[in-house]
């Protein structure tokens, strides 16, 4: 597969077959994404991963303080910006009204939004539930590091013929995950991350979102 094709096929599945995927498979995906470059080589991820009755029991207790409104602290760093302007409350808003949309959730829908919410927390059904973390002591330049880490996790996946969902919704009920999977008070949660085997063109993973033009984001210099 050439990166291309990983780049390109990679998107956020929402729905997922209950195959499981074999531990081999995970460990290449893993080790290899580790390859991933960090400043000074500090390597700051922190990775735990679930599957089987882990994976269940994590969704399950989150499941249940969502129920009992245990809502705890919520996210320890900021998951969106303080204040949207414009362009990114339109983007952030349009990605939400598509995926609603395709789902047949009506606009207004409480229930319904709160039902795909909940989804996040069973990892939308991908055998494999992956939880990223980095030390509280670490700067923004181990968060870049972590980010290119997760995104090597997704594109190797997609040589495996596996496909992933990338899931902050994680870091609002880190209170629950940290005290299953017994996570030092010294890590901040990042996100979890879905992995598995997914059908593209089931709904909801048929949505394939927009990119702003080169231009929006790029400025030239040449003389
Ligand atoms: C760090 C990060 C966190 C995300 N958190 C969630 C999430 O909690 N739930 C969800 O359904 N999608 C989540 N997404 C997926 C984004 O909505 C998605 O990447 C974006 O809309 C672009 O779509 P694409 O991934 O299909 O290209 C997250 C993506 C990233 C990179």
């Amino acid at each position: 597969m050439r990166v291309s094709e990983a780049v390109n096929s990679r998107r956020s599945m929402r729905t997922f077959k209950p195959d499981p995927v074999p531990r081999e498979k995970i460990e290449w995906i893993i080790e290899t994404a580790a390859r991933a470059a960090s400043n000074g080589n500090l390597q700051p991820w922190k990775l735990y991963v679930t599957e089987g009755l882990a994976r269940e029991r994590l969704s399950n207790a989150i499941l249940k303080a969502l129920d009992e409104n245990d809502l705890g602290p919520g996210a320890e760093y900021d998951v969106y910006p303080k204040e949207f302007t414009p362009v990114y409350d339109a983007r952030r808003k349009l990605v939400g009204k598509q995926l609603y949309t395709i789902l047949g959730v009506p606009r207004g829908d409480t229930a319904g939004m709160q039902k795909q919410f909940r989804r996040n927390f069973l990892f939308f059904d991908a055998p494999v539930g992956m939880i990223l973390c980095v030390e509280r002591r670490m700067g923004g330049g181990q968060w870049i590091d972590c980010g290119i880490f997760l995104d090597q996790l997704m594109l190797l996946a997609r040589e495996k013929g596996l496909h992933t969902c990338p899931q902050a919704a994680f870091s609002r009920v880190q209170h629950i995950v940290r005290r299953e999977l017994k996570i030092p008070d010294d890590q901040v949660v990042i996100c979890g991350l879905a992995l598995g085997y997914a059908e593209p063109d089931e709904v909801p993973n048929n949505l394939i979102t927009e990119r702003a033009p080169l231009a929006d984001f790029t400025t030239w210099f040449s003389e």
